[in-house]
């Protein structure tokens, strides 16, 4: 895809950027993967995940849990236990071999029916160079898997339908929107700060089982090709003729 707009693949940079800003009080902790920062993240949460730090698509993307007598690891459908710390550790030190990995507190992920989702917030910026949320839409998950993806079995839903089924008032969605919205150009104004040319930025984010807001990673390459096969086709063509100024087909 060769539209003009910057692409950051490292998430641990665009991490380091939001966590030198106003927004930092959105990013749960996050630490490059080393042995120690492994054991400095199971002291303060029961859950972990682990994710390669140039990934996409919700590949690679590993759960961890401590329990009582051990850790459980879970990586798409298939689980694996751990009996020591050493022997989850050496089985991830195996894939961190191959490319860099993050460690990130896991957020318990609202659920609708049953199933966890989280939001993705698209923003642009017009050819008069403001930042703008474009659209939100829900990413729900397929069960049994970690990742909520759309690669990886996740569905697409509707903001206000999925956060009604998930118990929000409606005056608590209209204040999510209002606070998601601004949180959407805060980060486009924050990565602007940082590199040149950002016309569009894709914020993943999660409501924990108390509603807060949290930053899972922000994508410079979001696809929308998912939004096109909804009933209602605004929130696609809106996002597109907002594309088109900065030369995006599809
Ligand atoms: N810290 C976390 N807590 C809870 N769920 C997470 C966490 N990090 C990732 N996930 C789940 O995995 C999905 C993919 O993770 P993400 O960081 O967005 O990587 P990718 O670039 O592969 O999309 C998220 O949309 C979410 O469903
Ligand atoms: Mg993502």
């Amino acid at each position: 895809m060769s539209y003009r707009s910057t692409s950051i693949k490292s998430k641990w940079t665009k991490t380091k950027w939001l966590l030198g800003s106003k927004v930092r009080t959105y990013i749960p902790e996050t630490l490059t993967y080393s042995r120690s920062n492994l054991s400095r993240m199971f002291s303060r949460y029961s859950t972990v995940f682990f994710k390669p730090t140039g990934g996409t698509g919700g590949f690679n993307i590993i759960r961890i849990k401590k329990l009582a007598d051990g850790y459980t690891l879970q990586h798409n459908s298939e689980k694996k236990r751990f009996k020591t710390f050493d022997a989850l550790y050496g089985h991830l030190n195996k894939r961190a071999r191959q490319r860099s990995y993050l460690l990130q507190k896991g957020i318990r992920l609202a659920t609708v029916k049953g199933r966890p989702f989280d939001i993705r917030v698209m923003v642009q910026k017009s050819n008069a160079g403001s930042w703008k949320s474009t659209a939100m839409c829900t990413k729900i998950g397929r069960p049994g898997k970690v990742a909520t993806n759309y690669h990886q079995g996740g569905e697409v839903g509707y903001f206000w339908q999925t956060l009604s089924g998930a118990g929000f008032g409606k005056a608590a969605v209209k204040r999510k929107e209002q606070e998601l919205k601004k949180l959407g150009e805060d980060v486009g104004r924050v990565f602007d700060r940082h590199a040149k040319g950002f016309r569009e930025l894709g914020l993943d984010v999660a409501l924990d089982d108390k509603g807060n807001a949290w930053i899972l990673e922000v994508n410079t390459r979001p696809t929308v090709y998912p939004l096109k096969n909804m009933s209602d086709k605004s929130m696609y063509r809106r996002i597109m003729s907002y594309a088109r100024q900065y030369g995006r087909k599809r």
